[in-house]
């Protein structure tokens, strides 16, 4: 089992709550870890690069909370920093010009779970309040003096570098020792490459694909810095260039040969190294026959496959096997 489903927030009876894939120790760790803190009130730190599924896991630890009120949550990066205060902590009309009644999303997540990604792009202001409301649980709207009594569970998410902004004082090192007891730090995709497939046939199958075992191999060979996410961008865009139903080692070339190299990923397989694979699947993974199409040796198929990951006898096996269950 490779999937933990969260348990609440379903529409017509089917979970919204999307499943956290990954069958890799480091990962059932995390998910086992996050289960148990979601059974208690206290705040949850989520830390990762991005795209490592921080979001993802904020929604499974609401669901494992059972808790009754709803999941509110609020990217703290993408609202300029004069306005988000009174988003959170509520507003009373006439604090500041043009500012309305609002009772603000702290208290629309009183019973449930305020997820504040990114929270280090929380003013220092704001995070001063937010220590407040957490060792008071009382939250005051701005410009009102009375304060309101909150229940609340907090999960926020930080990227990976929280440390450098501490030391350069950008971050409250008490905000931070405050949520950062029940820390969850979401591993790379690098880190557990033996969730690659797994997750690639996740994500092909949402698109009506199947992905052939070989592209395990091809897989492995990119570094993923942007993670699950860019995992999934490529399998979308695979299943886009695919003619069929299966997903082969030559699309999924395809698909990775398209990434921008602009942003810095390296790509392992480039577009001339698709001529081989085309010519090995145009040939069913006859070694022989595809040399003597690309008027290579033997040899330099063997290399060039070789530094793909591949090898023409494991992907003819592996083709008689898709092949035999399709
Ligand atoms: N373990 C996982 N299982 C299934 N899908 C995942 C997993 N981790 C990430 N994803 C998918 O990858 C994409 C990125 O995940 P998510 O948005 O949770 O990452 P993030 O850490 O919040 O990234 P960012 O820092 O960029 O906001 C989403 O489409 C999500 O569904
Ligand atoms: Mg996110």
């Amino acid at each position: 089992m490779g999937t933990w489903d969260g348990v609440g927030d379903k529409v017509n009876g089917i979970s919204v709550v999307p499943p956290i894939i990954g069958n890799s120790p480091t990962l059932r760790r995390l998910a086992d870890l996050a289960r148990r803190f979601a059974g208690t009130s206290h705040p949850i730190l989520l830390v990762g690069e991005t795209g490592t599924g921080k979001e993802v896991f904020a929604r499974n630890i609401h669901a494992w909370s059972r808790r009754r009120g709803r999941l509110v949550d609020l990217n703290c990066g993408a609202f300029p920093a004069e306005l988000i205060e009174g988003l959170l902590f509520g507003t009373r009309r006439g604090s500041y010009t043009g500012a309305v009644d609002s009772r603000g999303l702290v208290a629309a997540a009183q019973g449930g779970t305020l997820f504040l990604d990114e929270l280090h792009c929380l003013p220092v202001a704001g995070q001063v309040k937010l220590l407040r409301l957490l060792e008071t649980g009382e939250v005051q709207r701005l410009g009102d003096q009375r304060p309101r009594r909150v229940r609340f569970r907090l999960v926020a998410a930080v990227q990976e570098d929280i440390g450098a902004l501490i030391a350069s004082g950008d971050f409250r090192r008490d905000l931070f020792q405050r949520i950062a007891g029940y820390v969850l730090e979401l591993p790379s995709l690098a880190e557990r490459p033996e969730d690659l497939m797994l997750l690639a046939g996740h994500f092909a199958e949402r698109e009506g694909r199947e992905l052939h075992p070989a592209c395990d191999r091809v897989l492995r060979q990119q570094t993923w810095s942007g993670n699950v996410r860019e995992l999934k961008f490529a399998i979308q865009r695979a299943a886009v260039l695919a003619e069929g139903e299966l997903i082969t080692p030559v699309v999924l070339a395809k698909s990775l040969a398209i990434m921008p190299a602009a942003l810095g990923m390296r790509r392992l397989v480039f577009p001339p190294d698709l001529d081989v694979l085309e010519a090995c699947e145009a040939h069913r993974w006859h070694a022989q026959r595809a040399a003597a199409g690309l008027g290579i040796s033997r040899i330099t198929l063997w290399r060039r496959l070789q530094a793909l990951g591949l090898s023409a006898r494991a992907a003819k096996k592996q083709s008689r096997i898709v092949s035999s269950v399709a």
